[in-house]
C-alpha cells in the first residue's frame, strides 16, 4: 500500500520537505498552500526529477484539502517566518490562526494521520494543533530537537574535525534560547565530549546551538532557515511511515516524564507508526533539571498566549 504525506504549506521548509520527501521515496506527496499557483508550480517541478533520479512516487500541488484525504503524515509548516529583529513569539498570535484552520481541516480529511508541526514557535504551536486536531496527544509531534541536535552535532564536529555522522549528540526542551543541549551526553563514537574539548569551547558550541535559528536569519534577513528544517520533518515522518522506532528528539507532550506534565517539550522519543511510541526518560543532574524547569516555564507562557 503507498503511503500518503500531506505538506501544508509549499513555502520555503514545505517544498524542500517535499524535495527529501521524494527523493528518500517516503510515498505520493501532496503539496497544499492558500496561495494559487505555488504548490502547484512546485509540485510540477519536483514531479519533473522523477526522470533524473529515479524516484517513481507522484507529488501534486493543490489549494484543496479534499486532495489530502487519506494522509498518513501531515506536516504543516504553513505560517509566517521569522525576520530579523523578529522573535519567534512574535510570530505567535498570526500563527495560532494558520496552525488551527490547518490542523483542524488536515484531520477533517485523514482522520488517521500522525501530524508533524514545524510552524513556529514550536512548542505552541503543536499545542494549538493538538486541541484543534482532536486527535490523541501521541499523534501530534512537534520538530524541533531534530534540527537543534543537527546544529549541535555540526558544531561539535567542526570543533574535533570528524565526521559528524559519528557524534551524537541532544537537544532538549524548548525550541529558543532556553533550549537545553546536554553536554554530559554528548559523545563521539561513544568518547565524551568532555574529554575531548575545552569546557570553553564546549560552551561556545553549546550557546552557538541556543541561537542557531538567528544566526541563520541574520544571514539570509529575508526569512530563516529550511533546508535542514524540511529534512528535519522529513526524517521524523520517514519513521513514522515506516513504523522504524527511530529514537528521535521531538515536542511531545509530557505526562509525568522528566517531572512535568500537561505540556509539549523537547525529550527524546520512539517514533512509530502511532506516532509517539513512548517517550524516553532517564535521570537528570540538577543542573539539567533547572535548565529544563527554565524550558519549561517559556512553554508554558507561550501556551497561554495562545488563548486555548
Ligand atoms: P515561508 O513564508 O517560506 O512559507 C510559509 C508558507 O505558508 C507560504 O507559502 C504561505 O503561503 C503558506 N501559508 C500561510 N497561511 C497558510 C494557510 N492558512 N494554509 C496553507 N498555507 C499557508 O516560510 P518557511 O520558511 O517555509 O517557514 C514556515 C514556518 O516554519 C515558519 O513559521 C517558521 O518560523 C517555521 N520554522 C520552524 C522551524 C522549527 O525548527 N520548528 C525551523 C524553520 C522554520
Ligand atoms: C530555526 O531555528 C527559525 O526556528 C527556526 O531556524
Amino acid at each position: 500500500m503507498r503511503k500518503k504525506i500531506t505538506i501544508i504549506g509549499a513555502g520555503n521548509v514545505g517544498a524542500t520537505a517535499a524535495h527529501w520527501a521524494m527523493t528518500r521515496e517516503l510515498g505520493d506527496v501532496v503539496l497544499m498552500d492558500v496561495v494559487e499557483g505555488i504548490p502547484q508550480g512546485k509540485g510540477l517541478d519536483l514531479l519533473q526529477g522523477g526522470p533524473v533520479d529515479g524516484f517513481s512516487y507522484r507529488i501534486e500541488g493543490t489549494n484543496d484539502y479534499r486532495d489530502t484525504a487519506g494522509s498518513d503524515v501531515v506536516i504543516i509548516t504553513a505560517g509566517l517566518a521569522r525576520k530579523p529583529g523578529m522573535s519567534r513569539d512574535d510570530l505567535l498570535a498570526k500563527n495560532v490562526a494558520i496552525v488551527k484552520s490547518c490542523a483542524a481541516e488536515a484531520v477533517r480529511h485523514s482522520p488517521d494521520c500522525v501530524l508533524i508541526v514545524v510552524t513556529n514557535p514550536i512548542d505552541a504551536m503543536v499545542y494549538t494543533a493538538f486541541k484543534a486536531s482532536g486527535l490523541p496527544k501521541r499523534r501530534v509531534i512537534g520538530m524541533a530537537g531534530v534540527l537543534d541536535s543537527a546544529r549541535y552535532r555540526t558544531f561539535l564536529a567542526e570543533a574535533l574535525n570528524v565526521s559528524a555522522r559519528d557524534v551524537n549528540a541532544m537537544v532538549m526542551g524548548v525550541h529558543g534560547d532556553n533550549m537545553l543541549p546536554l553536554v554530559r551526553l554528548a559523545n563521539v563514537a561513544g568518547v565524551p565530549v568532555t574529554d575531548l574539548l575545552s569546557q570553553e569551547k564546549l560552551a561556545e558550541i553549546v550557546k552557538r546551538t541556543q541561537h542557531g535559528g538567528i544566526e541563520i536569519v541574520n544571514h539570509l534577513k529575508t526569512g530563516s532557515a529550511f533546508y535542514t528544517p524540511g529534512l528535519a520533518a522529513v526524517e521524523m515522518a520517514e519513521a513514522v511511515l515506516k513504523d522504524s522506532r527511530r529514537v528521535l528528539p521531538c515536542a511531545a507532550f509530557v505526562e509525568g516524564e522528566f517531572g512535568i506534565s500537561g505540556c509539549f517539550l523537547g525529550v527524546p522519543v520512539v517514533l512509530g507508526a502511532g506516532g509517539v511510541e513512548r517517550i524516553v526518560e532517564f535521570a537528570l543532574t540538577a543542573e539539567e533539571r533547572a535548565a529544563l524547569a527554565q524550558s519549561e516555564a517559556v512553554v508554558r507562557k507561550q501556551m497561554a498566549a495562545t488563548g486555548l
